[in-house]
């Protein structure tokens, strides 16, 4: 009866070579219309090369969508990273949730006090500064987002169909303090967390093509041919390839992918700060995927298949099982011990028999490996895409960084698929952050 109970996360080839088909289906009407018609946005980040060794000088970079706010200072000499500075700040709920203008203010905030930290004003005049803002966007150029939606456990009011460089340019303005009065910030790019990943895995290792972000939220960005770009704006590219933002987090939420949707899906989707949006992500990404497992265990309580003899009221705290007690279950499965497994389960005052445990992670592995699935389906597209064998996978996030399985199984996966594949993923830690210094970098470069 347990397994009857999870059945439906169970994705047999027929379903999920059709999870594959759909989402090269929407990749392609996405690339000529974006969300239009695909809820795959296909998004140009207007970054058209790497970094080539010659740049040089000091760096600020940004790093807002995840757990932590980051400000980075990056120093460059020939091409290489010579010194790097990060601070990270902590974004309270209200600066989170209240009007945009008030979040916007905190970020300078934080910044100044960076700066100031560093002594950044005595030094130089004009800092150019990457902004990696993690959500979606629509772009104009290098430096122009306008932002589509929030997601994850962002929704600030006012934001959303605004330039958000504009926005922090004011904030910066506005709260600047006294003593920095001679120094000039200029963002110069704003790009996505895959983004600023891609291009720091790609600065550590060779080959790397494709930037993923396996975290809170999920999305990763890959290179493609300028030509099949049909959406450029400010003129004609003159670039073999650019870098994508596909927000794949979205995938499904024009109901494509409903054909795999569970019970469970929709109880997260519903109870989510954001419903009927970023689909695809809460299957699996690390703001959903403890919860998604909470909601089961809730579920198989009421039908006495779990803890049998009791109601387990501890379980029925929204958010109660967080990822890093699922990844805590995996590991402890993995070493075929019940021990911690236990151990976690008595937080919640759960009386845990031996077998309550070993159903816990038979829960926690089944959506695991629908995680795995899911991540390695849209990999497996674009590496088959960009036609590259070698190709590596750069990553950022707190899941793929802790879940002890979850990068042998996407791997597993991504081979299923393009059996041709030779490449590896690897952690980019920090590198969606960093990637912004290294992108402004760049655009300093090219005269951008
Ligand atoms: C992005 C953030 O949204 O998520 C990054 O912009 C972060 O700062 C990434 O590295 C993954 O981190 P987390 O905290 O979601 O695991
Ligand atoms: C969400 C955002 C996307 C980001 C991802 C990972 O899906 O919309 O822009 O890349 O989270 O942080």
């Amino acid at each position: 009866r347990v397994s009857t109970f999870l059945s439906d996360f169970i994705l047999d080839d027929q379903r999920s070579d059709r999870v594959l088909e759909v989402f090269e289906t929407e990749l392609e009407t996405g690339m000529k219309n974006g969300l239009e018609g695909s809820s795959l946005q296909m998004e140009n980040t207007y970054v058209p090369d790497l970094i080539n060794g010659t740049e040089e000088g000091q760096f600020l970079a940004l790093d807002l969508g995840g757990t932590n706010f980051r400000v980075i200072l990056l120093e460059m000499k020939a091409g290489k990273i010579v010194r790097e500075e990060v601070q990270y700040y902590q974004v309270p709920e209200e600066k989170r949730l209240g009007p945009g203008e008030d979040l916007f203010d905190f970020l300078a905030v934080c910044i100044y006090d960076f700066t100031d930290k560093l002594a950044l004003g005595d030094s130089c005049q004009s800092l150019p500064l990457g902004f990696t803002f993690s959500f979606p966007m629509t772009q104009t150029a290098l430096n122009q987002g306008v932002l589509v939606s929030w997601t994850k456990s962002f929704n600030c009011p006012g934001v959303v169909g605004k330039d958000v460089v504009g926005l922090l340019n004011h904030s910066l303005a506005k709260v600047k303090p006294d003593n920095q009065k001679n120094l000039t910030i200029e963002v110069v790019a704003i790009l996505n967390d895959t983004t600023g990943t891609l291009v720091k895995g790609a600065y550590d290792r060779p080959n790397t093509c494709i930037g993923l972000i396996l975290g809170t939220g999920c999305n990763g960005a890959y290179f493609e041919r300028s030509e099949n770009v049909l959406r450029w704006h400010g003129g004609k590219y003159d670039c073999k390839n650019v870098i994508i933002d596909p927000e794949f987090g979205a995938f499904g939420d024009n109901g494509c992918l409903d054909f795999i949707k569970t019970q469970f899906d929709k109880a997260i989707d519903v109870s989510s700060l954001l419903p009927q949006s970023f689909t695809y992500e809460k299957y699996f990404a690390g703001k959903y995927i403890g919860e998604l497992a909470r909601i089961v265990m809730v579920g198989m309580n009421k039908e006495r298949l779990l803890f049998p003899c009791q109601d387990v009221e501890g379980l029925l705290i929204k958010d109660a099982f967080p990822s890093t007690m699922l990844t805590e279950v995996v590991e402890d499965n993995l070493n075929q011990s019940t021990e911690r497994t236990i151990n976690v389960l008595k937080k919640f005052s759960a009386n845990c028999s031996p077998d309550d445990a070993l159903i816990v992670q038979h829960i926690c592995v089944v959506i695991s490996e629908r995680a795995a699935l899911l991540v390695g389906i849209p990999m497996a597209v674009f590496l088959r895409r960009m036609r590259t064998q070698e190709g590596h996978i750069a990553v950022t996030g707190s899941l793929y960084k802790c879940h002890p399985t979850l990068k042998a199984r996407m791997e597993y996966f991504i081979r299923k698929y393009y059996p041709e594949w030779k490449g590896e993923s690897f952690l980019s830690d920090d590198g969606s952050g960093k990637g912004a210094g290294l992108i402004a970098a760049i655009a300093r470069r090219l005269g951008i």
